[in-house]
């Protein structure tokens, strides 16, 4: 083992300290009195999911300089793994569901109006994907951690404005509205792109597979949404949410909408 630092008398790294594990580990603070068994699992899902949203972001900045830069490989690479972070976000549904409705009602007073809604990590990748819905920003409080850093993914460029300089560097011509669009909006489906992905996937093998990742990982994004739908709807049934809106009927204005539109609109054409 090493010894501590000679120069600045700091104790050596152990797993424990390089990991924050004292903090982490008690980060974890049930509310229920008396406490309900079920609550513990209630928060480390939600805080594990916030952990693989964190991560997702990160992974989304390096695809977005990659798609800049042209590197295909770079991102091939990075959309393998938030394709299978993805799968584990779906995966790790079936553990909250062991959870029965009536554990989750013992304590679900104690949320009061804390809901998923407010996740700003959830909203920032919406956001960086294009998905950019400004009424949502009605339930993030200006005093949320993070709701700067979502303010800022509102005006910028999203990966599917990434996607287009990428297509640019493989000889796409991208229609000049779309390199100049308004950033608060979301990114829409659009008939040039869409030719232009098509050309690509006939001509060009290696890029295709870049193609096929990122629709692995949209589709598993709406596996999420629809898993998501499931759990709410058998732990909660008709309730409202705890957020405020309707529940069910809300949660399903996002499903099975994608968030790569044009490489869903072309497969009728291969
Ligand atoms: C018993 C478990 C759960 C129930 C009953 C539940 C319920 C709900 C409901 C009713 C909503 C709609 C907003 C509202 O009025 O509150 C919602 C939204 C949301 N929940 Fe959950 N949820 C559960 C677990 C989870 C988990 C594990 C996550 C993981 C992070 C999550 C993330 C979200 C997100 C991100 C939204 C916003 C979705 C959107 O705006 O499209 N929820 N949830």
């Amino acid at each position: 083992m090493r010894a501590a630092c000679e120069h600045c008398a700091m104790p050596p790294l152990t797993y424990a300290s390089y990991l924050d594990l004292e903090k982490l580990l008690t980060l974890q603070k049930p509310r229920s009195t008396p406490p309900e068994h079920d609550e513990m699992l209630f928060i480390i899902i939600h805080q594990t999911y916030e952990l693989w949203f964190k991560q997702l972001l990160h992974e989304f900045e390096k695809i977005k300089e990659d798609f800049s830069a042209g590197d295909l490989f770079g991102a091939i690479h990075s959309f393998k793994r938030v394709r299978t972070i993805m799968k584990t976000l779906v995966a790790q549904l079936d553990i909250l569901e062991t959870m029965t409705p009536s554990s989750f009602s013992s304590f679900r007073d104690r949320l009061e109006t804390a809901s998923g809604f407010q996740s700003v990590q959830f909203r920032e990748i919406e956001f960086v994907l294009g998905y950019k819905r400004q009424s949502t920003l009605a339930y993030v409080k200006p005093d949320f951690p993070g709701t700067d850093r979502l303010q800022q993914l509102l005006n910028e460029q999203t990966v599917i404005d990434h996607f287009y300089d990428f297509l640019a560097t493989r000889g796409a011509q991208i229609p000049a509205d779309l390199n100049n669009r308004d950033l608060l909006q979301p990114n829409e489906p659009n008939g040039h792109v869409q030719k232009e992905i098509l050309r690509l996937y006939q001509s060009a093998p290696e890029v295709s597979i870049l193609f096929e990742l990122m629709t692995d990982f949209d589709e598993g994004l709406q596996e999420w949404r629809y898993r998501h739908i499931k759990l709410v709807e058998r732990t909660i049934g008709a309730k409202h949410g705890t957020g405020g809106s309707p529940g069910v009927p809300f949660l399903k204005e996002s499903l099975f909408k994608p968030v790569f539109h044009d490489l869903w609109a072309i497969r009728h054409q291969m």
